[in-house]
């Protein structure tokens, strides 16, 4: 394939003429785009079915599919029969078309002083095939769990790709994330195997983590331990359980014959947040997954075969899974992977990475956007980012300002962005404006991709005008990406997305409107799940979390707008008795949060209060609490058992509303 474009500072977008700040593909972009005709869309409508047979052949299968989709309620199946391998198709199949020796992971490590390393498709593909050959050799057997709890190394990547080789469902988990939360989803999943690391650097720090690992294992079924060396210091050992990830792959073959997978076995477990305190177990399976998520990144972000992609997301979220491993790797384009912070050294980092190997698709969240407005322009502005050529945004919904100073600063007004809407379980982007067709408009994602049903509806269902705000829904013929079910718990699956519309009706939990285009604004959240710096959270998890101190009798969290991060918890806690308050207690609190669940669920501000306000059977209404820490009008609250507590609130917040 012929790639065209990718020259640098090619004028990718041209500014609406009508319209400000809204933006259209420059004809270079036309030409180089793999869609540019708008129609698209509507064939896809037409005949969604055929338009994903289509976008499937684009992968390769073992054995085709023998029906495209089968609509069962609550049991909906893509490429029904077909046989395929993830692994296969982001490495085997690159090199079999004698594409072996192009770059397929860039690694940065946080220090400046070491190098970087890159492995071309041949090398990765053989890593990969030692390591599933040492974990076979470890008793890993097809439809056997593994947890992953790496940091950003190019062993994370190695790791899931040798799961998805052998059949054996990986179960990612954030490396910030605590011992307790390993433990949870570890034991919800049944992991056997546990694939860590000695630790890794972080703002100039080295942080270990296998301690944090060693402390997850009791009470799972965890029976080996596989660490990848990145560090080099003492750390706790086990001789009957752990080994050394570096001496299991010695002397192994490198060829390892990739499973053939049955389009719906599952291919990994994602845990993430719903409004319970436990966060539920998304399963996605294979067929359906693969051909999105080929699709979506392809599209997107239009790749090319010499594209380097940068997604700055951990592999511990969905963005990390689709956009850094599978999406990149299955078009065959270098994927990069960055270990540290955005602020290390320097708050040029970020920037000095795309110079350095002349990034061509930068994808990241509209957090970390606000995070470089408030560092400053120069930063930016020291490098020469003329090699961009797209600008991907995801995980929350993007203001006005990151939205200009991205496009600005970043993009040099050249680069289209595409907010890309979608969530863990959606497996891969949804809604979003195609590079070669736009618009490209502020806080406005974009159009459903070609084959997604997505509707914006009121309560009872029915569609809302354009322009007015509603909940945004998908319809039968599901995403193919679309989660399966929730591991072990197929009532919670039923209730939690087809509760609220019935069994042909995924409900995102997502407030939204569509413009008379059929452009879609997302505007957040309508559950009780915060966003946090683009970290999916719910309220409960921290409320459960803060309840463990043994200091805490009653405890209330709500979200609050944070500036950078989005949202922010606040939490309202009552003491028991004997306990006073005071700031060590607050910082107790905060460490507790820390230890169950990890740094990025503290609450920015913690409010010791004598009562909340509570309903007549005696439910905390965090309506109220939400609307007194957000300065909103408090409404009716004469059907309180506890009015009276709203004025102390009021006081307690500093309340203006
Ligand atoms: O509220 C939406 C928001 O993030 C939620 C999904 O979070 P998570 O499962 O962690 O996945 C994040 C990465 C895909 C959604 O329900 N969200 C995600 N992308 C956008 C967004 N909100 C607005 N605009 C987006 N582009």
């Amino acid at each position: 394939m012929a790639t065209k474009g990718n020259k640098d500072g090619v004028q990718w977008v041209v500014p609406d003429p009508k319209r400000e700040n809204w933006y259209w593909p420059s004809d270079a972009l036309r030409q180089h785009a793999w869609v540019s005709d708008p129609k698209i869309y509507d064939q896809a409508k037409a005949d969604p079915l055929a338009f994903w047979a289509k976008q499937a052949e684009g992968i390769t299968w073992f054995q085709k599919w023998s029906k495209v989709y089968e609509d069962e309620p609550f049991a909906y199946k893509w490429f029904v029969g077909g046989k395929l391998n993830l692994s296969y198709n982001s490495l085997d199949r690159h090199v079999e078309a004698g594409r072996g020796d192009r770059v397929a992971l860039i690694w940065e490590p946080e220090p400046l002083s070491e190098p970087h390393r890159t492995m071309t498709y041949k090398q990765l593909l053989e890593e990969v095939g030692r390591f599933a050959n040492a974990l076979k050799a470890l008793g890993v057997r097809k439809g056997d769990r593994v947890g992953i709890y790496l940091p950003m190394i190019p062993e994370a990547v190695v790791a899931m790709q040798a799961c998805a080789r052998i059949g054996a469902p990986h179960t990612v988990v954030f490396s910030a994330f605590s011992a307790e939360s390993l433990r949870d989803r570890l034991v919800d999943s049944g992991a056997k195997v546990l694939i860590t690391a000695d630790g890794y650097w972080r703002r100039g720090k080295a942080i270990d983590l296998k301690p944090q690992a060693d402390q997850a294992l009791p009470g799972t079924q965890v029976s080996k331990v596989v660490v990848v060396r990145r560090m080099g210091q003492e750390i706790p050992w086990d001789a009957q359980r752990d080994v050394w990830y570096h001496e299991i792959t010695k002397g192994q073959p490198t060829e390892c014959k990739p499973e053939p997978m049955d389009a719906e076995d599952l291919a990994f477990i994602l845990y993430t947040s719903g409004t319970t305190g436990k966060p539920k177990g998304v399963m996605h399976t294979t067929g359906g997954y693969a051909v999105q998520v080929y699709t979506t990144a392809k599209w997107d972000f239009n790749l090319h075969e010499d594209d380097v992609h940068f997604c700055t997301a951990d592999v511990g979220w969905i963005t990390g899974h689709s956009y850094v491993n599978y999406g990149p790797l299955m078009n065959g384009v270098a994927s990069l992977v960055y270990e540290g912070t955005p602020d290390f050294p320097d708050f040029g980092r970020m920037w000095q990475i795309v110079e350095k190997h002349k990034v061509t698709v930068y994808y990241t969240a509209p957090t970390a956007i606000r995070m470089h407005i408030k560092w400053g322009d120069e930063w930016p502005k020291k490098y020469n980012l003329n090699s961009l050529r797209v600008l991907g945004s995801v995980g929350e919904p993007i203001n006005e300002e990151a939205w200009l100073w991205y496009f600005h600063l970043v993009g040099g007004k050249r680069c289209p962005i595409i907010d890309t809407w979608w969530q863990t379980e959606t497996g891969a982007t949804c809604v979003q404006a195609l590079p070669g067709v736009g618009p490209f408009v502020p806080t406005v994602a974009g159009r459903p991709f070609p084959g997604i049903r997505a509707r914006i509806v009121d309560a009872s269902g029915q569609p809302v005008k354009a322009g007015e705000g509603g909940y945004l829904v998908l319809e039968p013929p599901f995403p193919p990406a679309l989660l399966r079910g929730l591991y072990g718990d197929p009532e919670k699956f039923r209730a939690t997305y087809f509760g609220e519309f019935g069994p042909k009706v995924y409900f995102t939990k997502d407030g939204s409107r569509m413009d008379e285009m059929g452009n879609i604004r997302v505007t957040g959240r309508v559950d009780d799940v915060m966003n946090v710096a683009g970290h999916r959270l719910a309220t409960a998890e921290v409320e459960d979390a803060l309840a463990q101190h043994p200091a805490v009798s009653e405890v209330a969290v709500v979200s609050k707008p944070d500036e950078i991060k989005g949202e922010v918890p606040v939490a309202f806690v009552l003491l028991k008795k004997g306990f006073q308050a005071s700031e060590d207690l607050k910082k107790d609190l905060i460490k507790t949060v820390d230890k169950i669940i990890g740094p990025t669920a503290r609450p920015s501000s913690i409010y010791f209060s004598e009562d909340v306000p509570k309903t007549r059977s005696g439910k905390i209404m965090r309506r109220v609490l939400k609307a007194l820490v957000r300065g909103e009008a408090v409404g009716d609250i004469t059907t309180l058992r506890n009015p009276e507590c709203v004025e102390d609130l009021k006081r307690l917040v500093g309340y203006k509303g």
